[in-house]
């Protein structure tokens, strides 16, 4: 018999988490199919056959051209809801959630549906299963300013319509300097800023979200490895790293799981949390995710209630929840 706990069972909250890469094939089916859009694969199977990437934009294109099945509110809310139920199994708390109102918005799909729907889906889960959750808009860093402007100008002007903002979409030659006034704006309202940094691009992005961003936390952030004297800065400010070990495999930004440097990042004193960015695309959901690094790297179960511990930590929930959570 298996003597170690069973990692489903640990509460979790998860700090990573885009809500549009929670969506499996057969949801994007049944959607296809009640909004009548064309899906240019024959079937589930196929479409999960693509689920073979190359790197980050070779995911991101899929991901995007997927959301077109995505219409009103009562989709977003299956989404989030479909998303709630299998984190929930897996011992999810708490998310903090990411979406990308620009890959709807571009499609006529207005940000009111958008949130909504998501909204709804976390408030179901709140009532029905004590699930605690915060809302994150991410700006698409190889769009235009302006755009994240307009969205961040909406989000202030709408209290309450989210709790934070972050920066996605693809890194290289995106820079996180290039976003110094949305997120002043964001900082000034009172709202969470994160932005993923160091997933693909150098320690360089990750000092650039901490110096003109004045994020919270770092999305990803491994890159920062290259640089000793960065994760000397990370260890003392003890800033938040939200690591995603399925991702960095599927998107190779690691070789394969069994040499992610996750527990080597928790050995040196950083502040990492495991997530899973986008569980229907790249193998599992935040249990899974456990459970491989249980598999692949011996994570002990001390190990594992220091990442859960940090994920509660760096979370968003107010501060009478985070003590509930310990
Ligand atoms: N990186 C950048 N953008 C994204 C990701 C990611 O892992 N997932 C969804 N959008
Ligand atoms: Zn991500």
């Amino acid at each position: 018999a298996d003597a170690r706990k069973d990692l489903d069972a640990l509460p979790k909250a998860e700090l990573h988490l885009h809500v549009e890469g929670t969506l499996e094939p057969e949801l994007a089916f049944e959607l296809a199919e009640r909004n009548g859009v064309d899906l240019p694969y024959a079937s589930v199977e196929e479409l999960r056959r693509q689920y073979d990437f190359e790197d980050l934009s070779s995911f991101l294109e899929l991901y995007y051209a997927t959301t077109a099945v995505l219409r009103g509110s009562a989709d977003f809310e299956a989404l989030t809801s479909a998303y709630l139920d299998r984190a929930a199994a897996q011992g999810l708390r708490h998310v903090d959630l990411f979406f990308d109102p620009q890959a709807h918005t571009v499609r006529g799909v207005p940000l009111t549906a958008v949130v909504e729907g998501v909204r709804a889906g976390l408030d179901a889960a709140r009532e029905e299963r004590g699930i605690t959750s915060t809302l994150i808009m991410c700006f698409l860093r190889d769009r235009p300013v302006a755009e994240a402007l307009e969205l961040v100008d909406a989000a202030v002007a709408q209290p309450g319509l989210v709790d934070g903002v972050g920066l996605d979409s693809a890194e290289v030659g995106h820079p996180p300097g290039l976003f110094e006034e949305v997120f002043a704006r964001a900082r000034a309202a009172g709202l969470h800023v994160v932005a993923h940094a160091g997933e693909e691009a150098g320690p360089e992005y990750v000092r650039e979200a901490l110096d003109v961003l004045g994020v919270e936390r770092v999305d990803h952030g491994i890159q920062c490895l290259r640089d000793p004297a960065l994760v000397e800065r990370l260890v003392r400010e003890r800033m938040p790293l939200t690591v995603c070990p399925f991702s960095n495999v599927r998107l190779r930004v690691v070789g394969e799981l069994a040499d992610h440097p996750v527990l080597r990042m928790l050995e040196a004193g950083l502040v990492v949390t495991v997530n899973s960015d986008d569980p229907a695309y790249f193998g599992g959901y935040v249990g899974d995710n456990f459970r491989g690094l249980r598999e692949a790297l011996g994570l002990t179960d001390a190990q594992a209630e220091t990442l859960a511990r940090h994920a509660v930590d760096a979370s968003f929930a107010g501060p009478g929840r985070r003590r509930e959570l310990h």
